[in-house]
């Protein structure tokens, strides 16, 4: 049983917990989404200051929670990728400050393996299994065929899904970040606009979501030149169809490929009502699904204690020169 303090900033959430064992001693998170709506989306260099005030109070914080404090730890744990280099910086730093003074070994993990770790906290993982990683900065599609082995067969060859919500959402007035206003809009509306699904019929698994971006923009933009009404809920509902339909077409595809055990959803999006529910539909008998809770699907700390504390168990750590990598791969996650 290992107690690990983790550290996540790789976007816009500082956030730092302690796990024990299986217990979640503590999971704080400071999110600046607030800030970053102002400007319709993240301000990097202003999202890296941020983490820089925080980081502290979110330690003090998680320290007060847990009834414990670094010397206590076992390990010190940080994400080092993928997400904005400036920010992850600062989780690093923090985290290599804390490693280096109390002797801890420093474990890096990589974000998405955070992700789909998080369902841990649901239920126990069944190999192999089908890991839909759907967030703001990412879309994959990853076989997890045993423990800590993962292997893309999917992925963005260009905007990730969370990134399309978020820009047409500003495109159609709706507020920073978009996923969730979409969502509720689409609850209320038909599927009338006619939104083409990019790379629809391909053998593959990619995904190309600036097309589907784009195909919006176009339609909102011709709608508005010819003075039609854009019909809000209607809008949303055809792209949302169209934006989870893509997700949904491939995973079953896949799933059956692969022969999985088990489906587990992962990532920001996965919020996403329509998603949740098509998925249940589909898998309930052969497949089992794990759907993370809501509080686990944005970014968190809790995520990233949870893949540590496995590498832990394998003494997988970093030397105190370790550096991020903004554009670190799962399947390579043991290289730094
Ligand atoms: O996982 P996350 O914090 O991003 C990264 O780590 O990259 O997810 C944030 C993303 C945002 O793009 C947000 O618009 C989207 O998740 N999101 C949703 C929903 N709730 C949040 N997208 C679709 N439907 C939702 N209900």
């Amino acid at each position: 049983m290992s107690k690990i303090l983790a550290i996540e900033s790789s976007c816009d959430e500082t956030a730092v917990a302690i796990l024990d064992g299986d217990k979640l001693l503590a999971n704080i998170i400071s999110s600046q989404v607030d800030v970053h709506r102002k400007y319709g989306g993240v301000m990097p260099e202003i999202a890296s200051r941020l983490h820089l005030e925080n980081i502290a109070v979110c330690l003090k914080e998680a320290y007060e929670q847990a009834g414990l404090k670094a010397e206590d730890m076992d390990a010190i744990a940080v994400t080092r990728g993928p997400g904005l280099i400036g920010c992850l910086h600062v989780g690093l730093q923090a985290a290599k400050a804390l490693a280096f003074a109390h002797h801890k070994p420093l474990i890096p993990v990589h974000h998405l393996a955070g992700h789909i770790y998080a369902n841990e906290y649901v239920g126990e993982l069944k190999f192999p299994l089908l890991a839909v990683v759907v967030s703001g900065g990412n879309t994959e599609l990853v076989y997890v065929d045993k423990p800590m082995s993962f292997h893309i067969i999917g992925e963005t060859m260009d905007d990730a899904i969370g990134e399309c919500y978020d820009k047409v959402a500003r495109v159609l007035g709706l507020p920073y970040p978009g996923g969730l206003p979409i969502d509720q809009h689409a609850q209320k509306g038909k599927h009338t606009y006619d939104i083409p699904a990019p790379l629809k019929g391909h053998k593959d698994y990619n995904f190309s979501y600036s097309g589907l971006k784009t195909s919006v923009v176009n339609l909102v933009h011709k709608l508005k030149q010819n003075g039609e009404e854009i019909r809000l809920d209607d809008m949303c509902r055809s792209f949302q169809d169209v934006a989870t339909g893509m997700i949904v077409e491939r995973t079953v595809k896949a799933a059956e490929e692969y022969q999985v055990k088990q489906v587990v959803l992962a990532g920001g999006v996965s919020a996403n009502s329509d998603l949740r529910k098509r998925m249940q539909e589909l898998f309930h008998n052969d497949v089992e699904l794990i759907i993370p809770p809501l509080w686990c699907t944005t970014d968190n700390a809790a995520m990233i204690a949870k893949v540590a504390s496995h590498l832990y168990e394998e003494k997988l750590f970093a030397p105190l020169s370790l550096a991020v990598d903004p554009n670190w791969k799962i399947d390579h996650y043991r290289d730094f």
